[in-house]
């Protein structure tokens, strides 16, 4: 991208852009001083609860540019959640809704003159595209998840014991234990209403949980990004931790232009490794086989299924999160969310230290104030006893 100085702005062919612009209420040549018209690239809906909080939190990271002197430019793009379209006529939209996401934002990013991106993307596939128009364009940036749903309880067995961790994956057990006619229609009902109190996305480890935890895994998001509620129930706002990210993420994307550190920067092959080894570590989405050799495509960095595969086979399984666990992700993040994770990896001598990161500092430096799990007060959400180098598994 050219250096957008005064004389950019005022000559033949830019000038009459800046007179859109300053229409539309931005100052293109205000740029120059701020380094900062900020594409806030959102994916938002109001049809389904994974990404029906996106458009506030994109309106609080405008907000927040604003205040730190930039311009927020919101760019929309479609978001398809697998909730509405599995099993139906409709399910081929999905997929294909990934790469059309990212072409979205990309295309909005150059064509209304951006100069930084923050993505804010929720459910499966728009969770996924999410690193891909940063990848693509290399424009300064970071990601920004809108959350995971909180997790809900009911009073009657086998899931009363499970206490307040119940998700989407507890309603359709329940639907399959009505149809084998083991609970009543009553209690059926009663898990319809109860698993998610609030908006978010699905609170196993499915695929939206798993892309969020690559992005932060990955260095695209700032620390315990990828395990935070959406909001406190489905009458509140969104929940304080996403809005304290929000603030901090804009904080962060302005520190990474003064470095001058960009998303390819961080997005190198170890960062992959990275990424690839918490997800496995936290019994992540086989979909993430799909997604990661996509985002890797994009950033220039060979990576295979050869590599997938084979990082699988050394990593341990420590985090106990549905589905094949016991606890939804905002179990993860009261114990300190990925961070806890990566910290027993890294101790492990299976993730690479040394790679930037979006908070301008390094993984290791990242995770040095972070508590091993079993420096934790007592918790089981993650194992401690991940081995040491050299140890087998
Ligand atoms: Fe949207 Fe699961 S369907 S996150």
């Amino acid at each position: 991208m050219p250096d957008k100085s005064v004389s950019y702005w005022s000559d033949t062919k830019h000038g009459l852009r800046a007179v859109e612009l300053r229409a539309a209420g931005f100052e293109p040549s205000e740029a120059v001083k701020t380094n900062a018209v900020v594409t806030i690239a959102n994916a938002y809906t109001n049809a389904h609860r994974c990404n029906n909080r996106v458009r506030r939190i994109a309106d609080l990271l405008v907000d927040a540019v604003s205040s730190s002197g930039g311009q927020g430019l919101l760019v929309g793009a479609p978001a398809v959640s697998d909730a509405l379209t599995q099993g139906t006529e409709n399910a081929g939209y999905s997929l294909v809704s990934r790469d059309l996401m990212a072409d979205c934002m990309e295309t909005g990013h150059y064509a209304h003159h951006g100069n930084a991106m923050i993505v804010v993307s929720g459910c499966d596939k728009t969770g996924a595209a999410a690193l891909m128009p940063l990848a693509r364009t290399n424009a300064f940036g970071l990601v920004v998840y809108p959350g995971t749903s909180s997790p809900g309880r009911v009073d009657f067995e086998p899931w009363a014991s499970k206490g307040n961790n119940l998700t989407i994956m507890d309603y359709m057990e329940g639907s399959a234990a009505r149809e084998a006619g083991r609970i009543s229609d009553d209690e059926l009902a009663s898990l319809q209403r109860c698993v998610m109190p609030g908006s978010g996305t699905c609170g196993a480890m499915f695929t939206a949980n798993t892309m969020s935890t690559i992005a932060e895994a990955i260095g695209m998001m700032l620390p315990r990004g990828a395990s935070h509620p959406a909001d406190y129930d489905a009458a509140s706002d969104i929940h304080d931790d996403v809005k304290n990210q929000a603030h901090a993420s804009v904080k962060a994307l302005y520190h990474l232009m003064e470095m001058g550190v960009r998303p390819r920067d961080i997005m190198v092959r170890e960062a992959f490794e990275n990424a690839v080894t918490t997800a496995y570590a936290m019994g992540g989405s086989t979909n993430l086989y799909l997604h990661v050799l996509a985002i890797a495509r994009e950033a220039g960095v060979p990576f295979t299924i050869d590599d997938l595969q084979r990082i699988g086979e050394r990593v341990p399984l420590i985090a106990n999160l549905q589905p094949h666990g016991a606890y939804a992700m905002v179990s993860l993040h009261n114990v300190g969310g990925v961070p806890v994770v990566m910290k027993a990896l890294l101790g492990a001598g299976l993730l690479h230290g040394d790679v930037m990161t979006v908070t301008g500092k390094t993984l290791a430096e990242n995770l040095a104030e972070v508590a091993l799990p079993e420096n934790l007060p007592a918790q089981d959400v993650v194992f401690s006893g991940c081995p040491t180098p050299g140890g087998s598994w």
